[in-house]
Parts: structure tokens; C-alpha cells; sequence
């Protein structure tokens, strides 16, 4: 005969799962992204685990290859949201069940994959919003495809001047993207008869506006995550199409080079950002994550045919400004950004790190479209879907889940 329960235990046993789920579910203060292992240290004392939980940093580690059915993707070439150039399964890129049988995972504690349902629970009648460049996009559809498998009813989203989004009508919850790639405002000035000698005509930006496309919607969204990096270089830029930067109407004189411009543009905008949107608002601002030419830029037969993701060593080879190498920017961009955000409520996602690694994960040849290579070069720059950028939704979710 089975030894008869204490009637007192059943009762405990569906307590503490009740705790567990609260716990979970962030409606206890506290919470932690972590596992149970945590939820253990919570119950005997609060204060060691508030520690461990902000000395937990999603943004250091390693990747770890893991063939199990955990480390598969949430979504597939069917996703409604994908763009095209990006839908490496689709494009039949090799590798992708490699590509994603890598796992995040992060150096003092553990990164959990996002669960879409418990997340728009969790966003219920809240809207995100996503502003910069296509990098951000990229974080976009990765999101969607993901977030979609809660909700199977959710729409295409395009208003109030987004790019592109969805609605998700079972959590009255909006996702969507904002457009500007400097953030600040610019426009094409075709030449005029007091430019330079040899300029076809010139960008004008103007440093103190932010772009129509994302300044007037804030209202809308609960949280925001900046972004702005690659379109700040010479190759997007160069001396006969230049960016020349105004101030209340006039150009800055001396003119500013490329990035003293870039460094006004992004304290004027993160001064109208603390400004002009609420404080309960959360913000995020997203650091760059790389691009992984290998042999010569975009433009110059660049290439990223790699089969696994670069060792922890090769990263400064890579990346650091000293190097010099193809790639450069991103770190140094990255330094301004933080200098920038210090002293501000908006907060890093702090994305390079993890993403410098993955060589092995860009779209490459396989882009979909049979003279796309010839005419743009590899994609060393985007992200194949499903793949890297499902791990920068899984850290947005835990942060998330920490912050509301
Ligand atoms: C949906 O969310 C918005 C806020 O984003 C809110 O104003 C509206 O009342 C919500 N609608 C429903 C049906 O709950
Ligand atoms: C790129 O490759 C093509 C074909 O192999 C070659 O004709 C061209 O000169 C190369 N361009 C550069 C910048 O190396």
C-alpha cells in the first residue's frame, strides 16, 4: 500500500507551484530572469538574489553547440513577416540547422528562450516600437515570427508613419518598426553654385530635428528601442554626396566631419529623447552588432562564407579599431553611443558582443534574388531568420520580464 499523504501536503505542493508561477510571472518583486535555482535563493533571502540578478549580464558569454530539440527555432520560411533577402531557409542558405544549433549562453547564469505566450501576456495592451536603421528591422521580423506563434490572428501593422509592424488582436499588443537611419532628419540638396568643386550634391542634416518618421509617434509606445550605426561611413557618404550638418537652420561651421557630426546627432537626439518622452516610458537603446567582411568590403568582393562561429580570440583581430580591418565601426561607434547614454534612464542592449561571434550567420550569397550578389556584394551585415537575431528577442524578453 502507498504510504497515505499528510492532507496538509498536496495542499503545499500546488502552493509552491502557485508561488513558482507568480514568481515566474514577475508579479513578485524581484523577479529574475533565471531558473529555479534562483526562485530557491529568493525564499530565504531577497536581497542576495536582487544581486545575483543585476550582476547577471545577459551580453557576456559564450556559444555553445547544442543539437538538442531546445535549441529549434520557434518559426520557419513560412513566417507571413519575413522579408525576402533575409529568409535564408527559403533561399536555402547551407547551414542552417548549424546556425541555429548554437546556444547563447550567457557567463553567470543561465538565458531562457523567450516564451512568446507568457511575453504578450506580460505586454498586454502595451505597444513596442522599434526606430533606426535596418538592422532594427532585422530585429523586427525576427520578433514577429516569433511573437506569432501566440497569437496565429496577427495582422500587418503600418500606421502613424511605421515602416512596417504587426497587432496582435488576442493581447491588443502592437510590435512595429520606425524607419530613420541617422534618426535625425535628412534630406538630398541637388548641387547649387556655392558647393565644392567635384560635389554632386550633399545631405543635409539637420542635427536638433528628429525624422518625422518616429518623432511624433512616441505617445504610442510603452517601450522604444533606438538604433543607428552603418549608415554613419564613407561608403554610404562619400565626398561628392556628402552629409553637412545644420544647426536651428544654418550649417555648423567649421563643417563637421563624419563622425564629430554623428556625435552632435546623437546628443541631440538622446537630449530629445529624455526631453520629450515620458519617463515611464522605457527606453532601449541597441548597440551595433557587426559586420563580418572578410577579404574586402561590400563593394570590393567581401565575403563571409564561414562555417562556425569565430573564437573568443579572433574577436579584436576582427574588431578592434586598431586593427584597422573592414569591420571597424562598429566598436568605435558603439564607444560614442555608451559615452553618450551615460547619466540617461535609457538603457543599453548591449548586442556586439554576442553577435561579433557569429561570422557564420549573415545571409551571404544566399539572398534569394539570382543577380543580387553581383550588383550589392555578399550580405556580411544582416542576419539569417530564424538565427542571431532570436537571441537578441530571447535577452529583450528577459530584460523585460525584469523590468515590468
Ligand atoms: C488596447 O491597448 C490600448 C493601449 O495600447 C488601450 O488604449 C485600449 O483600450 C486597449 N483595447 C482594449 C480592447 O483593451
Ligand atoms: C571582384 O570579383 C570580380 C570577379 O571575380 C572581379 O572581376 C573584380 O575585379 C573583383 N573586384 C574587386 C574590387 O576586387
Amino acid at each position: 500500500m502507498p504510504p497515505k499523504l499528510p492532507p496538509a501536503l498536496p495542499f503545499l505542493i500546488l502552493l509552491s507551484f502557485l508561488f513558482f508561477y507568480l514568481y515566474s510571472t514577475s508579479l513578485l518583486p524581484h523577479s529574475s530572469p533565471s531558473s529555479a535555482t534562483t526562485t530557491t535563493t529568493t525564499t530565504t533571502t531577497t536581497t542576495t538574489t536582487k544581486t545575483r540578478t543585476t550582476s547577471c549580464n545577459f551580453f557576456k558569454g559564450n556559444w555553445i553547440l547544442d543539437r538538442t530539440k531546445s535549441a529549434k527555432p520557434l518559426y520557419d520560411e513560412s513566417c507571413p513577416f519575413h522579408r525576402n533577402a533575409w529568409n535564408c531557409l527559403r533561399n536555402h542558405r547551407e547551414n542552417m540547422g548549424l546556425i541555429n544549433s548554437w546556444r547563447w549562453v550567457p557567463k553567470d547564469c543561465e538565458l531562457p528562450k523567450i516564451d512568446p505566450e507568457r511575453f504578450l501576456e506580460l505586454m498586454r495592451n502595451r505597444n513596442i516600437g522599434l526606430v533606426g536603421d535596418s538592422l532594427n528591422e532585422n530585429f523586427l521580423v525576427s520578433f514577429l515570427c516569433i511573437l506569432r506563434v501566440a497569437d496565429g490572428s496577427a495582422k500587418k501593422w503600418k500606421r502613424k508613419g511605421a515602416w512596417r509592424g504587426a497587432y496582435f488582436p488576442k493581447f491588443n499588443v502592437t510590435v512595429s518598426y520606425h524607419r530613420a537611419v541617422l534618426l535625425a532628419k535628412y534630406e538630398w540638396q541637388p548641387k547649387q553654385p556655392t558647393m565644392n568643386d567635384g560635389q554632386k550634391g550633399i545631405y543635409r542634416v539637420d542635427v536638433d530635428i528628429p525624422a518625422e518618421d518616429w518623432a511624433t509617434i512616441t505617445d504610442y509606445y510603452d517601450v522604444l528601442i533606438f538604433n543607428t550605426g552603418h549608415w554613419w561611413g564613407y561608403d554610404k557618404f562619400p565626398k561628392e554626396t556628402p552629409l553637412v550638418f545644420y544647426r536651428a537652420g544654418q550649417p555648423i561651421l567649421p563643417p563637421l566631419g563624419l563622425f564629430d557630426g554623428f556625435k552632435v546627432v546623437l546628443e541631440s537626439m538622446v537630449s530629445y529623447i529624455e526631453r520629450e518622452i515620458p519617463h515611464k516610458t522605457l527606453k532601449f537603446w541597441r548597440l551595433q552588432s557587426p559586420r563580418h567582411f572578410y577579404g574586402g568590403d561590400w563593394n570590393q568582393n567581401g565575403s563571409c562564407l564561414l562555417n562556425e562561429p569565430l573564437k573568443e580570440h579572433e574577436l579584436d583581430l576582427w574588431f578592434d579599431p586598431s586593427n584597422n580591418g573592414v569591420n571597424k565601426e562598429a566598436r568605435k561607434i558603439n564607444h560614442m553611443i555608451e559615452e553618450t547614454l551615460q547619466g540617461t534612464d535609457i538603457r543599453l542592449l548591449d548586442l556586439t558582443h554576442l553577435s561579433e561571434f557569429r561570422a557564420d550567420a549573415h545571409p551571404a550569397i544566399w539572398l534569394g534574388k539570382k543577380d543580387a550578389v553581383a550588383i550589392w556584394g555578399q550580405d556580411c551585415m544582416h542576419w539569417c531568420l530564424p538565427g542571431v537575431p532570436d537571441t537578441w528577442v530571447d535577452i529583450f524578453s528577459g530584460l523585460m520580464h525584469n523590468s515590468l
